[in-house]
């Protein structure tokens, strides 16, 4: 079987493993109407310490990584614990705890989607049953349509439980027991409406990342972003291998991937442990072209114009992705991107698609990008504004216009090279859907400059 392929291609191996550094506590898938979940029971100070940490997890090809919080994390917390009294003990034990009961809370996910898509079914179902039996005579295809929709879920089912089989072997130095899709059916407990709308989201990412049918929106948000990559880095102006990329909230990974595929230093960045299953699933265990089958659109009962619409499969993986070159750098880290990358002047690009509106403050994000980018290093960007937290209770959310982020990127120092205002793209659409949405999206490439201008003999804002 072949062993991961997130990344890092330090060995000719074939191989990737994932080595958890952090913890992980909550997550945010990020697609829309999709939040980081609170504890409200717990000390608020470790909640916003631990969200923030989360998992911290690289995945790479072929070698091991060290098992520690990335640099200033412990700092940090011993910090944020200093004259706690809420919090004196052993916080590492209980982010340990809550770690896994996130973990397990994401794999009973997975295991109740059957029950869950099945009782959708059943509503419809006893809907049809209601009518009086001349209407009923009247639509002949709606039951036999109920059994089509069952045997999809049956094989999305499948397809789910080949994706958490084994991850739980998926960070080499955690171990989180066996996951037995079959045993303790009966007790198994019921997900949230939250927790399916995640995984449900998810599933439809693969239709995005990983599908022919996905092409012509990669086409729209990931080619932009690619064609400056190589705008910026030739590769017969320079070696594409030493140009160190990052690509946070990287989803299902496969605008990382393809950076990767063009020979430059990749590393993905993602927070999801729902995302983080699948990518680790398509890129680790799928073998060959479009072996793979799901029905992303059986839950959709709506705006089908016909029912073989909802029940249409789409395969995947639409390329083979164990076809990296040989000795690629890619890599791929699982956390909080703000958490995990705090080294300054360390990345030539930073490319972020439609990420940016998943910050609680997009000026933090900004902020962390300025720090990060070399100098000379670029940013490109490209998404809507979706503010992710906007209607969260309890959850801080800045909404700014474009206007006023673009204003913060100058004032940073930022020189942007690149801007589109109106680059109209989709995001995992249902294209024989009768209901689409549209971003209009903006796309820029800012750059740190290579020498920062003083201010009045001062160093310049956050240099
Ligand atoms: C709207 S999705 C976009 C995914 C991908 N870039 C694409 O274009 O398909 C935003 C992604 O960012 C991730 N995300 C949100 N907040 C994050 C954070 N603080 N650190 C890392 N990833 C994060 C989410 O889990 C989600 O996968």
């Amino acid at each position: 079987m072949i062993n991961r392929v997130y990344f890092q291609n330090h060995s000719s191996r074939n191989s990737v493993n994932l080595r958890l550094i952090g913890r992980c506590v909550g997550t945010s898938s990020g697609l829309p109407g999709v939040a980081v979940r609170r504890e409200s029971a717990r000390c608020d100070r470790c909640v916003r310490s631990l969200r923030r940490r989360l998992l911290g997890a690289v995945v790479r090809r072929g070698d091991s990584l060290v098992a520690a919080p990335p640099n200033g994390e412990r700092r940090q917390d011993k910090m944020e614990n200093e004259g706690n009294p809420h919090c004196p003990g052993d916080k590492h034990e209980e982010e340990e705890r809550l770690e896994k009961e996130h973990f397990w809370k994401i794999i009973n996910a997975f295991r109740y989607y059957r029950i869950y898509a099945h009782e959708r079914v059943t509503r419809s179902e006893k809907q049809f049953q209601s009518l009086p039996a001349a209407h009923q005579k009247l639509l002949p295809n709606f039951l036999p349509h109920v059994k089509r929709l069952r045997q999809c879920i049956e094989h999305n089912y499948e397809i789910l439980k080949a994706i958490i089989n084994n991850c739980n072997h998926m960070f080499e130095n955690k171990e989180y027991g066996v996951i037995d899709m079959e045993a303790d059916l009966g007790q198994l407990k019921p997900a949230s409406t939250f927790d399916m709308d995640k995984l449900k989201s998810t599933i439809k990412q693969f239709v995005r990342d990983w599908s022919d049918d996905g092409k012509a929106e990669r086409d729209a948000c990931y080619r932009p972003i690619i064609e400056e990559i190589v705008k910026h880095f030739p590769p017969d102006e320079c070696n594409p291998a030493d140009m160190n990329i990052l690509v946070p909230g990287a989803g299902l990974g496969r605008l990382a991937w393809e950076i990767a595929r063009l020979g430059y230093s990749c590393q993905g960045n993602e927070w999801s442990l729902y995302m983080l299953f699948c990518s680790h699933f398509v890129l680790n265990r799928c073998t060959g072209v479009n072996t793979m089958t799901l029905y992303p659109w059986i839950h959709q009962f709506s705006n089908n114009k016909r029912s073989a619409d909802q029940i249409r499969p789409v395969h995947f993986p639409d390329v083979n992705s164990h076809s990296l070159p040989s000795h690629t750098n890619f890599s791929m880290t699982a956390g909080d991107f703000q958490e995990i990358y705090t080294e300054p002047n360390t990345w030539d690009c930073v490319a972020t698609c439609f990420f940016i509106d998943t910050a609680h403050n997009v000026v933090d994000y900004i902020e962390t990008i300025w720090k990060i980018l070399k100098h000379g290093g670029i940013w490109i960007n490209l998404g809507p504004l979706l503010y992710h937290f906007e209607n969260m209770a309890n959850e801080k959310s800045i909404e700014l216009s474009y206007e006023d982020i673009r204003h913060c990127i100058l004032q940073f120092g930022f020189k942007i090279e690149v801007e589109k205002n109106s680059v109209p793209s989709t995001y995992t659409e249902n294209d024989q859907s009768m209901l689409k949405y549209l971003y209009d999206c903006v796309f820029f490439v800012a750059r740190k400059p290579l020498h920062l201008p003083s201010l009045n003999g001062f160093p310049p804002v956050n240099s």
